[in-house]
């Protein structure tokens, strides 16, 4: 029997021709006002959200709940005003300054393997807990059932185009929402919003089954369901 999981969400904005950053791999604003809300939105009703170490060193986020209203729910509710925080970072390569582990109260987790040194752990472990989970490479249907049994029912994924391939790969998403901006980005080695080896057989393809299409602001969101 699968070990228990959250249910997992990846939240991403992509250029119309499915770009996620610049070809350098630089943050770019893809959507507008009222999608950068829907997404704090999101943020704030999820238990946990969790990022790539690629995406911390090439955009620093520092992923907070920006709305002071919403903060202030979150604490109502008696939780952290910010969802747990977690990296997954075979090497603990998340630089000890980085907004992520500076910014806004609430508890970070930084995921690592066996192949990360121990004095870099031993430098993250002042800010963050340290999970050792796997051996080459995080274990990510491992970190699930542990953040699982931390009470996290409901997991935000921010990318990036790595982590979202060897989530979907592994059959660990439930529901994807992509804001489709109005530009054109460009250049075959930027990052899509999937990247990894990709599939060659049709029967090994993640199907989705399309849920809601809403105008907003200059583009338009997508969610769509995995199919099982
Ligand atoms: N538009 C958007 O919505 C959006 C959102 C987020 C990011 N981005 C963009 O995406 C780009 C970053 O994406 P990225 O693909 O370079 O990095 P990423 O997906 O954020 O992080 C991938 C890295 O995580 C580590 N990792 C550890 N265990 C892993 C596992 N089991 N599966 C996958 N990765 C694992 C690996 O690095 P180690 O081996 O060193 O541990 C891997 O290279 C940036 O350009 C950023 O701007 C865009």
């Amino acid at each position: 029997m699968e070990k228990p999981r959250p249910f997992v969400l990846i939240n991403a904005a992509m250029s119309a021709d499915g770009k996620i950053a610049t070809v350098e791999r630089r943050q770019t604003r893809i959507s507008g006002e009222r999608d950068s809300d829907r997404v704090d939105s999101l943020k704030a009703e999820s238990d946990a959200i969790m990022v790539g170490v690629g995406t911390i060193l090439a955009d620093n986020p520092s992923l907070t709940v920006k709305s002071e209203k919403r903060r202030e729910e979150r604490r109502k509710a008696r939780k952290d005003e910010n969802p747990l925080r977690i990296v997954v970072d075979n090497q603990a390569r998340t630089p000890v300054d980085a907004e992520i582990l500076n910014r806004g109260e609430g508890k970070r987790i930084i995921a690592v393997s066996k192949r990360a040194i121990v004095e870099d752990m031993e430098r993250l472990a002042e800010k963050a807990e340290i999970l050792i989970c796997g051996k080459e490479e995080v274990n990510l249907r491992n970190l699930l059932y542990l953040l699982w049994q931390r009470g996290v029912n409901r997991l935000m994924v921010e990318g990036g185009a790595t982590l979202n391939w060897s989530l979907i790969s592994q059959r660990l998403v439930d529901e994807i929402y992509i804001y489709v901006g109005n530009m054109i980005i460009g250049g075959e080695n930027a990052p899509t919003l999937v990247d990894g080896k990709g599939f060659t057989l049709e029967e090994k393809m993640v199907k989705l089954e399309f849920l809601s299409a809403k105008r907003m602001d200059e583009g338009v969101l997508l969610r769509w369901r995995v199919r099982k």
